[in-house]
């Protein structure tokens, strides 16, 4: 029996999970990762810190799965995407990542969109040029710290400078670089003309690889800190969304991913390129080789959650404090949330914009507000999902729901009926490290093909469908939706 090993290097810690080849968690190791924000918007951390994480969590994966290197065939990589990572020519590290949560870069965002024209690059990279991305980082260091600026010889994303510390290898995978804001998603290769427009020497940027593709294999130096076998094959892998769409089976046009975490996502995989013209959904390379997918992120999705229970009820369980909202009717007679407490990217890609609760009157308890907030996460996903709807879906889907949101069986429901879809959960709660190991498997052979790969290792565990308080929030969702454009223009004074 061979495994395999999936490496996360998500915002809050480095994973290590080793999985069988039937897809059987064998064991499962994170070490905490902390966020520094020196000035207001920004977000960084230090590369070292991801890879000292790492090792140990590797080292402790491996021990408590009772393996040794020489078990594990093939090691796949995600990770949070966007990241900046800036390597002089010897590959140290030259500042602290700037991360995707990093929203320093408006004014840099604006001159990319005017050196290429809002619409071609939009066409070209599948996206707009936004706050989170990467491009606008580069550019940001450029105009801040010339002397940092200036010693730059490699760029990477954060799972990239794991890659390079495993394999001494400098390379990414597409589903990443489409995120960088520099990548001809159509094409699948670094585009040419944006960067010749935004004047970034392409030798800075790695080769890219499909998903399943290695890129390298572990050097004897990693060898001696991980305990990985020296020659491990390490596959291309993906983003943490592509890798978790891959980690629920979401690797085909009619299987819908809905992710409710800190954020919530909504991942639509394509067999063929698209892009919306408005730029309101990203469009990027899928971690299944020759795919591509449309995503709708909204930033706060059971993050607006934690931000109430840690503001309004900081001693009560997630459980206790969601199960008072089961009492509330559809609606919360009149309450609506707005969930925009970090800015908003899908539908509305605004930094400025922000949370609020609309409708308030003295008959409203506590119990209203956790319901208006449950609702008003679902509204905002509806929104993600309804223009993935407009761009284009199979008649027949499936919605793959997952992340700690999906935990709820109250807002599970909730998102059911908001949605109008039935929500069906996998066995795999792993999420992306899960999805990096199947694509390792790819890579080591023991599957043909991602597809076969989920087929063979993806179950459905249970549904939800839709009930007959669907209707009632019809109404809700049309005000719900007249709410940004009446205080967008408030959102920006505050
Ligand atoms: C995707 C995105 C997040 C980050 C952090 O566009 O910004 O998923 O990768 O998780």
């Amino acid at each position: 029996m061979s495994y395999l090993l999936g490496l996360d290097i998500s915002t809050t810690g480095a994973k290590a999970l080793i999985i069988d080849e039937a897809g059987t968690v064998i064991a499962s190791h994170t070490t905490a990762q902390t966020l520094s924000t020196p000035k207001p918007l920004w977000s960084e951390q230090n590369p070292h810190d991801w890879w000292d994480g790492m090792q140990q969590s590797i080292r402790s994966a491996l021990q408590d799965a009772h393996l040794v290197g020489d078990d594990i065939a093939a090691v796949g990589l995600t990770g949070q995407m966007h990241g900046l990572v800036l390597l002089d020519a010897g590959g140290e590290v030259l500042r602290p990542s700037i991360l995707w949560n990093d929203q320093r870069t408006q004014a840099q965002c604006d001159a990319i969109t005017e050196r290429i024209g809002f619409e071609r690059l939009i066409e070209l990279t599948g996206n707009r040029a936004l706050t989170g991305f990467t491009a606008p980082k580069i550019l940001w260091v450029r105009e801040h710290e010339p002397e940092v600026y200036a010693r730059v010889a490699h760029i990477l994303l954060p799972k990239d400078y794991i890659r390079l510390k495993l394999t001494g290898e400098y390379a990414t995978d597409l589903a990443g670089a489409a995120g960088t804001s520099l990548l001809d998603v159509a094409n699948r290769t670094w585009s040419q003309e944006v960067i010749d427009a935004l004047e970034i020497p392409s030798a800075w940027l790695p080769p890219t690889h499909e998903g399943t593709e290695i890129t390298g294999v572990i050097s004897a130096e990693a060898t001696a800190t991980t305990g990985l076998k020296a020659g491990t094959p390490v596959v291309g892998g993906g983003g943490d969304q592509a890798a978790g769409a891959v980690g629920v089976g979401a690797v085909k046009p009619s299987i819908i991913a809905l992710t409710v975490g800190t954020s919530g996502v909504v991942f639509a995989p394509l067999d063929h390129y698209a892009y919306e013209p408005d730029g309101r959904l990203h469009a990027f390379c899928h971690a299944v080789p020759g795919m591509w997918h449309f995503m709708g992120v909204m930033l706060s999705a059971a993050g607006s959650l934690q931000w109430f229970h840690d503001m309004l009820a900081p001693n009560e369980s997630f459980d206790e404090l969601v199960a008072t909202a089961a009492e509330i009717p559809p609606g919360s007679e009149g309450l609506l949330f707005l969930p925009y407490l970090t800015g908003e990217r899908t539908p509305h890609p605004d930094p400025l914009a922000r949370g609020a609760f609309v409708g308030l009157t003295v008959r409203h308890t506590r119990a209203h507000l956790v319901r208006a907030v449950l609702e008003g996460v679902a509204f905002g996903l509806k929104d993600g999902f309804e223009l993935i709807a407009r761009a284009g879906l199979p008649d027949k889907i499936e919605v793959r729901i997952s992340g700690g949101g999906a935990k709820s069986l109250l807002w599970k429901q909730i998102f059911a009926d908001i949605l109008g879809a039935t929500l069906v959960t996998t066995n795999s709660t792993e999420g992306g490290a899960f999805g990096a190991a199947l694509l390792a498997a790819v890579g080591a052979n023991i599957y043909p093909d991602v597809a076969t790969a989920c087929a063979q290792t993806i179950q459905i565990k249970d549904a939800v469908t839709p009930s007959e308080q669907q209707l009632a929030y019809e109404k809700s969702y049309q005000t719900y939706q007249s709410l940004y454009p009446a205080l967008q223009e408030t959102f920006t004074q505050l």
